[in-house]
């Protein structure tokens, strides 16, 4: 088995790349662009890779459209994802086509029309929609173990057997919960609270405050896992760049927790990863 530092080696280097992308796009030649559309509870994500599904360009901005997976406010969502696919473009000199997107596990009846819709109506042509956890996967590549996405709003986890996708879950516990308890504790307004928590400078003193609320979603992950045969848990999402939430998920799961350097653009690399040319739905 490889080690975990080793096991991150492919995809911590991709989201480097991706980071640097963000603020230097890669202005080239490729015949095809591939667009990831990850319309989140917290933060909206557009991923755009090369015909090497390398990433070129991207772009991310925090917004409230989308609850608990559920888009809220349509209109909003639309015009952020066409304004970000307006400036990309720009960015690269070429139009882009093909999108893919993705939607929390479990809510495919529910919501899956409103992402595509969104997708759609901001200009682009959606060629593929996939849960989150199994997105986060095409990153990752575990072949066994369970794939945890913390979001803002959800935690989405996925169940991987001998590479297939043997159970998928969504609960509404993510980041924004830990917003508010760490509002609720430093008497802060929410938007102070979540500015204050993002910063890896307090992480150190937030850990005990977020202890509880750590170990509600890791009750979450442990009621998903039991029953499978689960020897490793792997942690994506924005709220897992929190230090040390492994280790808390660890000891209360009891099963080997492990995560990439920057968490949060996992699932949205994965979603741009799996947008393909011709339609799959
Ligand atoms: N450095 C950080 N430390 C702690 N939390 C962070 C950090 N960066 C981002 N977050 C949190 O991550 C969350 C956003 O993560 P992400 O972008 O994965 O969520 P999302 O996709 O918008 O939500 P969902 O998947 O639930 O719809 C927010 O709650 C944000 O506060
Ligand atoms: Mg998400």
């Amino acid at each position: 088995m490889k080690a975990a530092d080793e096991r991150f080696q492919e995809c911590d280097a991709l989201i480097d790349t991706f980071e640097n992308v963000t603020k230097h796009p890669i202005v080239e030649q490729s015949r095809v662009y591939y667009t990831g559309v990850d319309l989140g509870t917290a933060c909206v994500v557009v991923v755009v890779l090369n015909e090497q599904f390398q990433p070129v360009a991207g772009a991310y901005q925090y917004a409230d459209v989308v609850r608990d997976g559920m888009v809220v406010d349509y209109i909003g969502a639309v015009r952020i994802v066409r304004e970000m696919k307006e400036s990309l473009e720009k960015k690269l000199g070429t139009e882009l086509l093909y999108a893919a997107a993705a939607i929390p596990p479990g809510t495919a009846s529910l919501d899956s029309g409103v992402i595509k819709n969104v997708v759609q109506a901001a200009g682009f042509e959606l060629t593929r929609v996939l849960d989150e956890p199994t997105a986060a996967n095409a990153i990752l590549n575990i072949k066994n173990g369970a794939v945890v996405d913390v979001g803002g709003g959800t935690t989405g986890i996925s169940i991987l057997k001998d590479g297939v996708v043997t159970e998928v879950i969504d609960e509404p516990t993510g980041g924004t919960h830990f917003t508010l308890v760490v509002a609720g504790a430093l008497h802060l307004d929410f938007e102070e609270a979540e500015h204050y928590k993002r910063d890896p400078k307090h992480h150190k003193e937030l850990l005990p405050v977020l202890k509880p609320t750590i170990e509600k979603v890791a009750d979450i992950i442990k009621r998903c896992v039991a029953g499978h045969d689960v020897e490793e848990i792997y942690l994506v999402g924005g709220t897992c760049c929190l230090t040390g939430i492994e280790n808390v998920v660890e000891k209360y799961v009891g099963i080997p927790t492990y995560k990439p350097k920057n968490p949060m653009f996992v699932t949205p690399l994965g979603i741009a990863k799996s947008c393909t040319k011709e339609i799959i739905m």
